[in-house]
């Protein structure tokens, strides 16, 4: 008999930066307790981005034990957790092996861009790469999987002799967690979900299933690939621990799951995600909406083995967050993270927006696809103070946002009323004044800002089975909003200063 919060969902946030476990009452969403660990990013080489498969496990384990505890001290009995859902990072690339359960490579983490040969290589053989786009909606790109599984084919000797003894597995996060949550080398299950599976350059967006044409083509042995399910079903249970016997039944891509999170389930909802990345994504309901903005076209969830396909453009910004640990951890020139609040208000760039920062450290993401682009700051004089680089950090998140919203009312003909936000940056009240300002359209940004754990929750509990939460029927989150607060002229103004720099970060080296 569950207690006073009725049944309780664990979600995995297994992110870029940080992995947490949370607790939502399934009955109210409310969160009822959580625990957060950063996770250690490592950098061997310029543009090579690594984690450790291990380290992520490991991470979600004690965030698990972490929460458990806390909940007992709640006076909550964890026994009434139903379910678990996942929700991580995106196309970041693990292969391991079937036998020892070892990583056979570090996580070539999704903004990796040492695959720029490869890609180079791709596009100049296929000429046309267009096609691509029209089996599985994504461009031929440094940041998705199957690039950088033929990397790690071609360079890693432990990934060719598993490959040859038929030892090789291959996963994106979701699949890697729930194969060592499930048992492991022990009969651990070997699955992804249909959002992260659209995300690798190899499932075809109608079938859901593996493309064979784009598997030979990026030349991956198809017994490496994991079996594609629905977001929400009940794949397995936890194999120890002391949540051992809770059924996993959700599984989302972290931006796909944070669409679900602030419900936006209908075609023409949209919502974005301020992270170590930023990423808008647009319900396009049953559509498959062609991009010729240099937008994906991605899956945004399919709740049940045999329920309908949901699809949703996407405009990817590769840097977000990162550009502030940059500025932190190469330049010094902030100590703490939470000092950004208080330095942009010192900053004296205001309306004339002088400086710009073009952070394209892994290239240039939508719109633009530009994997040679460098970042830059210019406009600098001798009064530029350190205050106005970390404003134009600010800005920038918000002028490439302005970027997408364009390329999606091209795309779509329609223009957003609001722009609904989440994730750790839109703690940060300067940046989502600024966002409304260079965007021109209302923030809207609810109170939880865990909307990306929130939606993996929901996938999970209302898996059938699990029928603890119905997605549909969740009442509006409270939130806070935030209004243009300058005119047409000045937002155009500073939008031109800024497509100037993107212009400069194009062809610095020309
Ligand atoms: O596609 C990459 C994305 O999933 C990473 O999200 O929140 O870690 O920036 P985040």
């Amino acid at each position: 008999m569950p207690s006073r919060y009725g049944k309780l969902i664990g979600s995995i946030d297994a992110g870029t930066g940080s992995v947490r476990f949370l607790v939502f009452a399934a009955a109210t969403s409310e969160l009822l307790t959580y625990h957060k660990l950063d996770l250690e990013t490592l950098t061997p080489k310029e543009g090579w981005v690594e984690q450790d498969p291990l380290v992520i496990l490991s991470l979600v384990e004690q965030c698990i034990e972490k929460c458990v505890g806390y909940l007992v001290e709640l006076d909550i009995d964890p026994n009434d957790i139903v379910a678990i859902g996942i929700t991580n990072q995106r196309e970041t690339t693990i292969l391991w092996d079937s036998l020892t359960g070892k990583p056979l490579y570090n996580a070539i983490v999704w903004s990796d861009v040492r695959t720029k040969v490869i890609v180079d290589e791709y596009s100049f053989k296929l000429k046309n790469t267009e096609f691509l786009k029209a089996i599985c909606g994504l461009p031929i790109s440094t940041y998705f999987s199957a690039v950088k599984i033929n990397w790690l084919m071609s360079n890693v000797d432990e990934v060719k002799s598993a490959i040859k003894n038929n030892r090789c597995l291959f996963g994106t996060v979701d699949s890697w967690l729930v194969w060592n949550l499930t048992g492991g080398s022990d009969g651990g299950l070997h699955i992804t979900d249909v959002t992260n599976a659209s995300r690798t350059l190899l499932m075809n967006l109608r079938s859901l299933t593996w493309d064979p044409h784009l598997v030979s083509l990026f030349s991956i042995p198809s017994q490496i690939l994991p079996q594609i399910r629905s977001s929400s079903e009940i794949y397995g249970y936890l194999k120890a621990g002391s949540l051992e016997g809770v059924p996993i039944s959700g599984i989302l891509g972290d931006q796909q799951s944070a669409l679900m999170g602030q419900s936006c389930l209908a075609p023409g909802q949209a919502k974005n995600t301020y992270g170590t990345g930023c990423f808008l994504l647009y319900n396009t309901g049953t559509a498959i909406v062609n991009s010729s903005q240099g937008l994906l076209t991605t899956v945004a969830y399919q709740l049940g083995p045999q329920a309908p396909i949901t699809y949703a453009l996407e405009g990817s910004i590769a840097v977000a967050g990162q550009a502030f640990k940059w500025l932190r951890d190469n330049l010094n020139l902030i100590g703490d993270l939470n000092e950004i609040e208080s330095l942009v208000q010192n900053s004296t760039q205001g309306s004339s927006g002088e400086v710009v920062f073009v952070p394209a450290f892994s290239g240039l993401y939508a719109p633009y696809w530009q994997r040679d682009a460098r970042s830059i700051i210019c406009g600098l004089t001798d009064e530029t103070s350190k205050a106005d680089i970390v404003r134009a950090a600010l800005e920038a998140v918000c002028f490439q946002t302005r970027d997408i919203l364009e390329a999606m009312r091209e795309d779509c003909g329609l223009a957003l009323e609001k722009l609904l936000v989440d994730g750790g940056m839109t703690g940060n009240k300067s940046l989502m004044q600024l966002q409304a300002d260079l965007s021109g359209v209302p923030v809207i940004r609810p109170l939880m800002a865990e909307a990306t754990a929130l939606g993996a929750a929901m996938a999970a509990g209302c898996a059938d089975g699990i029928n603890a939460w119905d997605p549909a029927t969740m009442p509006p989150p409270c939130s806070d909003e935030f209004y243009p607060s300058i005119d047409e002229n000045e937002r155009d103004m500073r939008y031109v200063k800024w497509k100037k720099g993107v212009k400069r970060s194009m062809g610095w080296d020309l």
